[in-house]
């Protein structure tokens, strides 16, 4: 499989064996509008379709090789309209995830991604790849600490970009 740019155009898409050309897929649920700009972020920076979860349909994931899936941290998981897509993916399909998260430290993060991970891989759906920043805790009586103010902030949708980049190089690679 590779990797092909169109000349003057930042849309990167993969061509398969079977000569599908097929664009990665960001997907993204934010319940307080943090992780949106990192999926929009994320999804320039490969000309990847972005679609909200809850709107997506078997249809817009078809014939994917690259699916991202992303949102807050919510209770300790990424959102449920996430999980509920993960039967939907088709096999062979390679994904990532990402999370803005209040708590930063790092096994607290793993953990609470490693829910979603583990119900992909749970389907043998490879995931080759996870990120994750701060991100402003808006929830009562939480926002009033002030926690991750200002985040994501302009080096998190770079790393952001910098990380989707290198998801879909992975995936050209395989
Ligand atoms: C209802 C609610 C529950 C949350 N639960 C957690 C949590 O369990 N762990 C955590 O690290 N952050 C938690 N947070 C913080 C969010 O993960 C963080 O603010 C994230 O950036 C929100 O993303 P969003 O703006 O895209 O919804 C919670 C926030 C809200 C609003």
């Amino acid at each position: 499989m590779q990797i092909s740019r169109k000349v003057g155009q930042t849309d990167m898409q993969i061509n398969t064996p079977e000569g599908y050309i097929m664009k990665p897929l960001i997907i993204y649920f934010s319940r307080t509008q943090n992780t949106i700009s990192l999926a929009e972020a994320m999804a320039k920076s490969v000309g990847a379709d972005l679609l909200l979860a809850d709107k997506v349909t078997e249809a817009d994931l078809a014939g994917r090789r690259l699916v991202g899936l992303g949102s807050g941290i919510y209770w300790m998981k990424h959102h449920p309209s996430l999980f509920e897509l993960v039967d939907k993916i088709p096999v062979g399909c390679k994904t990532f995830v990402f999370a803005s998260s209040g708590f930063t430290a790092k096994a607290v993060v793993n953990m609470a991604q490693g829910r979603l991970k583990h119900k992909l891989q749970q389907r043998h759906i490879e995931v080759i790849g996870q990120w994750s920043c701060p991100g402003h805790d808006k929830m009562y009586p939480v926002v009033y600490l002030g926690l991750n103010k200002g985040r994501p902030n302009q080096q998190d949708i770079d790393d952001a970009q910098a990380f989707a980049s290198r998801m879909l190089l992975i995936c050209s690679e395989n």
